[in-house]
């Protein structure tokens, strides 16, 4: 999407010597302005470090060569031109001077820690940058948004002190990724998947999001956050959420987040007696991921060997609507598992036996990563003489190697920065998936997790969330 480049804006990047400016945001900015997406922008950087504007600049520059594959020494000539640093910290007092500094249309991206989204939001509306009397002001909040169901709420009333809900943007990177998106044009451009979109016809629905990295120097925020907030209430219950809607209407943000919602709301909450027949956590040992031999998490640096938070976390849910009543949806995410390895798979029921003497069923695969595609997982005659079966892979990628590629954070930006808010989170999509998480958080306050080998499937526990018949499938990079 293209922003009207007339349109003069902002963006201030408030936390921008941190990690998701350097490893993300600026990566993001930097292809966009190559590729002459960047809308009429100016960009200021805004954080506590007190670097003056060369310093600033020259560790925009060191990032970018690290980050950027396609760093270009003359692209960041030209846009260096158009960034600017300020030092300061949250308060009302010090978020003032941006006050001078910026047009009318604002966009304030919060690349903080989770825990100062708060601060960051009052203080930004104490300064009077909230408003103004002529274009736009916005604010991106990164996830996650709370850490339970009162914290999200206890952090929505603070921002909201000063911002609309209309000006909130709640951003999950997920929704910003090319298979996310395509997953609402495969299942509403094409007639002959809607029929069978629904319990009549789909046995289980396995979303698996699986890691080789570990937690990469970020302990202080993992280790209190773990793999159920940092994946599953945000990333993995957004792919959720996209394969169970109904179909929309129209693309109206307002339209989509809506049925999206409805889905949440159908989720059946989880018995406060049987979390574990619906939940299970797992946290990774020493073990081999690939030929690379690596540490237990205990053993990272800066965990506690006492610690007990979940770096795999997987999740069966029921959706009681028409649509979905008696199909499980299993969800999982973790670290250094066998490989990087994301999917949303579904199982048609079977045919009828009668034929072929077996019970014969499809698999539909909306594959993520290693590679973008969709595979149809059916049968064919086995050529012979006899009327035998055999499985074939009908798959389909659908990106060509040479078109464009944009990450998530380019997509979402230049959402945010046109005013399009259907790929952000509106504030009741999150409660309603704190709402479902609620009753794993309590309990897994005590307890352990099941621990598993580096560079394995995961806990071995995590069978006994199947149902009878269903089995998780391999996590492996496909042949
Ligand atoms: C982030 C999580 O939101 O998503 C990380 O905090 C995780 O722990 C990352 O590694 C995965 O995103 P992607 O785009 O690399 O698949």
């Amino acid at each position: 999407m293209t922003v009207d480049s007339q349109e003069v804006s902002t963006i201030v990047i408030i936390g921008a010597t941190g990690d998701l400016t350097r490893r993300l945001l600026f990566p993001a900015i930097f292809r966009l302005y190559a590729l002459k997406q960047w809308p009429n922008t100016r960009i200021i950087g805004y954080a506590v470090e007190d670097f003056t504007q060369a310093q600033f600049l020259q560790h925009l520059e060191q990032n970018l060569q690290q980050f950027e594959h396609d760093y270009d020494g003359a692209v960041w000539e030209s846009l260096k031109g158009q960034i600017e640093y300020v030092s300061g910290d949250l308060t009302a007092a010090s978020l003032s001077r941006l006050q001078s500094k910026i047009s009318a249309n604002a966009l304030f991206y919060l690349a903080l820690p989770p825990q100062l989204f708060g601060d960051a939001a009052e203080g930004l509306g104490e300064a009077g940058l909230s408003s103004t009397g002529n274009g736009w002001r916005r604010l991106v909040v990164e996830k996650p948004f709370g850490w339970d169901f009162d914290s999200a709420k206890a952090l929505r009333e603070r921002i909201h002190k000063f911002w609309q809900e209309n000006q909130v943007y709640r951003i999950d990177h997920f929704l910003g990724k090319e298979t996310t998106q395509n997953l609402l044009v495969f299942r509403f451009a094409n007639r002959f998947l809607e029929p069978v979109w629904n319990s009549d016809h789909v046995r289980q629905v396995q979303i698996t999001v699986a890691e080789t990295l570990g937690v990469e120097g970020r302990w202080q925020y993992y280790d209190r956050a773990g793999a159920l907030r940092d994946m599953i209430q945000n990333h993995l219950m957004q792919l959720f959420t996209l394969t169970a809607l109904d179909p929309p209407s129209t693309w109206d943000a307002d339209v989509l987040r809506e049925h999206k919602v409805e889905v949440l709301r159908a989720v059946r909450t989880i018995p406060d007696d049987q979390v574990d027949a619906f939940a299970l956590r797992g946290q990774y040992q020493a073990g081999l991921v690939g030929t690379q031999q690596v540490k237990g998490y205990h053993d990272e640096t800066g965990i506690p060997t006492s610690s007990t938070t979940d770096t795999f976390a997987a999740l069966k849910l029921y959706v009681d609507n028409w649509r979905w009543h008696g199909t499980p949806f299993y969800l999982r995410s973790g670290k250094r598992l066998a490989a990087r390895f994301s999917e949303i798979a579904l199982e048609l029921r079977d045919v009828p036996p009668g034929l072929f003497g077996k019970p014969l069923s499809n698999w539909l695969i909306f594959r993520m990563w290693p590679d973008q595609c969709i595979d149809v997982v059916a049968w064919a005659k086995e050529p012979g003489l006899a009327l035998e079966t055999r499985q074939i892979i009908l798959a389909t990628p659908y990106q060509k190697i040479d078109e464009p590629d944009y990450s998530a954070y380019e997509q979402l930006l230049l959402e945010a920065l046109h005013g399009d808010r259907a790929y952000f989170l509106r504030f009741d999509e999150v409660e309603e998936s704190w709402r479902i998480l609620t009753p794993v958080l309590d309990a897994w306050r005590s307890g352990a997790p099941e621990l598993y080998d580096a560079g394995s499937q995961g806990p071995k526990g995590q069978e006994r969330l199947m149902i009878a018949g269903h089995h998780w499938r391999t996590i492996a990079v496909p042949q």
